[in-house]
């Protein structure tokens, strides 16, 4: 970018911008594909599309995770069709090939009709797909030249460890379709500098801050402090746990010291205490949230480029992860992550309808910010429009991340790329715009 504080219009919807996408981004970074609860028992399979490619994950028997390809090696068939279970393998609807759970070519129907070199045993089997494991999720990448996963997305990796993300588990997962381009749609979630216009009700008085000085009457303090908790939890349909909520409402009689910023910290590290021991008597795993604290590793958000964020609240989480299905049109998955007791049997997540943007099932919060992105979509092509002007204080995350593609869009080898990757797989709200070395 020319400056680093604007963004050109044309990479939002322009089809020669959106191209460079397909051919120089997507086939080179790693991707959350599934949720391994998708997966949990040999022979589960997900399928997983970015823009014209087609994945399957597979729980092979001896329960690790491997993907390939999804097209058969005959003509080419997708061989399965989103998600389920393969008894002993994948049969293609066409011709009847089959192929063990492993990808392994087993049968080719009729197979003396063909000619011996279309039938070499190792290209026979499904191309193989990268693929790892890591928080609860499996990852692949079509670039058999990246680096490790874990190297590509630290230091979400090391963060989110901390938070005991492999723990989580879904409780819900919804889809929306959203009738603009995907880094748009990613970049309403990158800044907090909306909140004040398009979520009002998340605004806390400023009676309440710390900043405001003098004494607070520490019952109002936790008046404010529950119904933002449950202003979140209601608006989100998770994110704060209504758990967690009512593991609040169990403290609203402590008491406080009438210093206002002695008083938020007593508050605040009262809540992670009854939070954690109300978890770890449930029997669910969940970190220490005070011991968090006290590192630096409380960010409310962790981000992980390309598509991918996870948002974690006390004990749980929203995750979402962005797709392009063209140069103006994006799914955008939510999941609701929470903690259940270790052991306890849970069923897989229900796959999600895509709902459109202004289907009136989405909970308060999201439905907010979908409202704005068609019309910033339209604005963009207005003919006097040209580049929008970041902030630098408020929309680095934006900035950052736009820069990043275009090292991607450049061919830039992966030793210029990490240093990139690491100063943005973090928390990208009220985030600077930073050197990313290229
Ligand atoms: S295309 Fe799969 S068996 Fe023919
Ligand atoms: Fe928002």
């Amino acid at each position: 970018m020319e400056f680093p504080d604007r963004a050109r219009k044309e990479r939002y919807f322009h089809s020669d911008f959106y191209q460079m996408e397909v051919e120089q981004l997507w086939p080179r970074v790693w991707q959350m594909a599934c949720r391994l609860e998708e997966i949990p028992q040999p022979g589960d399979f997900a399928e997983y599309e970015i823009i014209d490619q087609s994945i399957v994950v597979v729980r092979t028997d001896d329960g690790s995770v491997t993907a390939f390809q999804n097209a058969c090696r005959h003509r080419g068939v997708k061989v399965v069709e989103g998600r389920g279970t393969c008894e002993n393998g994948f049969i293609c609807p066409f011709h009847g090939w089959c192929y063990g759970p492993d990808g392994r070519n087993t049968f080719v129907t009729q197979s003396r009709a063909f000619s011996e070199h279309n039938l070499q045993p190792a290209d026979l089997n499904l191309t193989p797909v990268r693929c790892e494991v890591w928080g609860g999720c499996a990852w692949i990448n079509l670039d058999d030249d990246a680096p490790a996963l874990r190297q590509c997305i630290e230091p979400f990796a090391t963060i989110l460890d901390a938070w005991k993300m492999e723990s989580l588990r879904a409780e819900w997962w919804y889809a929306c379709r959203l009738p603009v381009n995907w880094k748009l749609a990613q970049e309403a979630f990158m800044e907090q500098y909306h909140v004040i216009e398009a979520h009002p009700q998340l605004v806390i008085p400023e009676r309440y801050s710390p900043r405001a000085g003098g004494e607070i009457d520490p019952r109002s303090l936790i008046d404010a402090e529950i119904h933002y908790l449950r202003t979140m939890s209601e608006g989100m349909a998770g994110m704060v746990h209504a758990n967690d909520v009512e593991v609040a409402e169990s403290l609203r009689d402590m008491e406080l010291p009438a210093d206002p910023s002695q008083a938020m910290s007593t508050w605040h590290r009262a809540l992670n205490d009854a939070v954690v021991q109300w978890h770890r008597a449930e029997g669910s795993d969940i970190p220490d949230l005070n011991d968090l604290e006290a590192r630096g590793l409380n960010e409310p958000m962790g981000y992980c480029f390309p598509h991918f964020f996870v948002l974690p609240m006390y004990s749980s989480a929203s995750s979402y992860r962005f797709r392009p299905l063209g140069p103006e049109e994006t799914m955008m998955e939510i999941w609701s992550l929470t903690r259940f007791p270790e052991g306890q049997e849970r069923p897989k997540p229900t796959p999600p309808e895509l709902w459109e943007s202004d289907d009136p099932r989405w909970p308060p919060i999201p439905a907010q910010d979908f409202s704005n992105l068609p019309r910033q979509q339209k604005g963009l092509h207005a003919k006097g429009f040209e580049y929008m002007r970041l902030s630098e204080r408020n929309e680095g995350g934006i900035s950052n991340f736009e820069r990043t593609i275009d090292g991607f869009l450049a061919g830039l080898p992966y030793e210029k790329l990490l240093p990139a990757l690491e100063a943005i797989n973090v928390n990208p709200l009220e985030r600077p715009i930073v050197d990313l070395g290229f």
